[in-house]
């Protein structure tokens, strides 16, 4: 079939998170299976850099064309390249006045939310792309609220365009909070027919919501773990659209997000000072003991060394570890965090990292390199989210035989195998239920008193080194919702 992917993010090129991971390597997969795809990003300042560093070839695809859509006009530039790694085509949609800002999902200049037009302009200009290049596909998928208003588009008469008469969509929610919602005043900018102005569409008490909009007029609709596609569906992790979820359950499927297995490898992974698997361990302490030195502490292979990998927003539950800090490092952690988002997290993280600066370690900001050697060098990796769709970072750790301490909600409850005394046959991992420091402290340090038992750990270890997160069974399930 031929797959048009739109995306936000794409990894390797411009990510914030695991969007951008999924978005990357996905692609992957699916050709595997004999699909034919194109992905289609924004050119953020953040993907020009990328090609300006990598010296990836990048090639203008056409004369710039001029968007046109409701009471708008914009120009777009389209660049084509090939997902790094592949033959796979991706196109990227130039505009400097939106896409050329600090940060991927930065403000306009001027301090205006324009997030809603930014994304429009895309959406459009991924349909204008598909007809001038024609471009017909079976199915377009589109992967959260910023691709949300496709589907609406396609049902709202586009399927008379010759390019789209054959497509059927398919939107996927990485993450249920995140609904692009605008005030009522937006819904002129979508350039739809008044009747998407209603609450079986793009309406929700009010407001404009694409992701309401999306859910309810995709032909199917995905989310990152089975899990998860159940939490949704009540109120407690609906984030308002549990109803809207519950009423098309029949076209709603929950499929595990996959990794990939060529870039989260500590065989061949190019960051990490020495390489290793599941049969030389003892290498690991190596890969330990550089990053020890990188944050300028002391290394014991009998100290345990938690890590964290995260963006820095109330989803993922950093709020939790700050009361605790202390007594984690008393109880002989080590911590090293790397992160970034909310102010107010990363400053109390800082402080807490400079106050125990002799055993813990906190770097604010993005580094891919510096995430790789936490996942290789340290012992354990604490992710105590709130709500998790999926979670990539505990599926990177298992592969690098560092062992999860998460909560145990959405995709780390349907990956993390929580250790509890009995289960060793088969566990993977430590986890806790409630949201409360204490129980996120008692968890690790069932953790650290199980890390000084070496049988017990390597066991733990070989369980997620020897586990398959690869792809193909998830491509598969892509695949049979695409033929549906
Ligand atoms: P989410 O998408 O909600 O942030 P995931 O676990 O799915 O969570 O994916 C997170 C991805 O982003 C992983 O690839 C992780 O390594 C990466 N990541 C998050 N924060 C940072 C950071 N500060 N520096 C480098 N990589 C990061
Ligand atoms: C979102 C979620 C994360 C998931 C990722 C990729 O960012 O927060 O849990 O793994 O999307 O699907």
């Amino acid at each position: 079939m031929r797959v048009v992917f739109a995306s936000a993010e794409v990894s390797p090129i411009a990510k914030t998170g695991g969007l951008g991971d999924v978005c990357g390597s996905l692609p992957k997969a699916l050709q595997k299976l004999g699909h034919d795809v194109v992905v289609f990003m924004p050119f953020y300042r953040q993907a020009r850099q990328w090609f300006e560093k990598s010296g990836a070839p990048l090639h203008p695809l056409m004369p710039t064309q001029v968007i046109a859509w409701a009471n708008w006009i914009a120009e777009a530039t389209y660049l084509r390249a090939s997902l790094p790694g592949t033959d796979i085509p991706i196109v990227f949609v130039a505009n400097d006045f939106f896409f050329e800002r600090d940060q991927i999902y930065s403000d306009a200049p001027d301090g205006w939310h324009d997030y809603l037009l930014r994304y429009t302009f895309f959406c459009r200009a991924v349909i204008r792309a598909c007809e001038l290049l024609d471009i017909r596909p079976d199915v377009l998928h589109c992967h959260d609220w910023h691709t949300a208003l496709l589907p609406l588009y396609l049902d709202s008469g586009l399927r008379s365009v010759p390019q789209f008469q054959r497509a059927k969509s398919v939107f996927t929610i990485h993450n249920l909070n995140y609904q692009g919602i605008a005030g009522p005043g937006a819904f002129a900018l979508t350039g739809l027919h008044q009747r998407y102005w209603a609450p079986d569409a793009l309406e929700h008490y009010g407001t404009l919501n694409p992701m309401k909009g999306a859910i309810l007029l995709a032909n199917q609709v995905t989310t990152v773990s089975p899990n998860y596609g159940r939490e949704i569906m009540t109120p407690q992790l609906g984030a308002g659209l549990d109803g809207v979820l519950r009423s098309i359950n029949y076209k709603f499927l929950g499929i595990l997000n996959g990794i990939d297995a060529d870039e989260w490898n500590p065989l061949t992974d190019p960051h990490l000072p020495v390489n290793y698997d599941e049969t030389m361990l003892r290498e690991k302490t190596r890969v330990k003991r550089a990053l020890l030195k990188e944050a300028d502490l002391k290394f014991s292979q009998k100290t345990p060394v938690i890590g964290a990998v995260s963006r820095l927003v109330g989803q993922k539950g950093f709020q939790l570890l700050l009361p605790v800090f202390d007594r984690l490092i008393a109880a002989g952690a080590q911590l090293l965090i790397l992160g970034s988002g909310e102010p107010d997290l990363e400053n109390a993280l800082a402080y807490l990292g400079e106050r125990f600066r002799d055993r813990a370690k906190v770097w604010l900001g993005f580094d891919n390199a510096l995430a790789h050697r936490i996942y290789g060098g340290a012992d354990m990796l604490l992710m105590p989210s709130i709500y998790e769709p999926c979670g990539l970072n505990q599926m990177y750790a298992l592969r690098y035989g560092t062992i999860p301490i998460v909560r145990l909600t959405g995709g780390l409850a349907d990956t993390v195998i929580p250790y509890d005394g009995t289960n060793l046959d088969v566990a993977n991992g430590f986890g806790f239920v409630a949201a409360d420091p204490r129980e996120l402290q008692l968890a690790s340090w069932l953790a650290m008193l199980n890390f000084k038992d070496g049988a017990t750990w390597k066991t733990l270890q070989t369980h997620g080194m020897e586990q398959d997160f690869s792809w193909e069974r998830s491509a598969r399930q892509y695949d049979e919702v695409y033929r549906r």
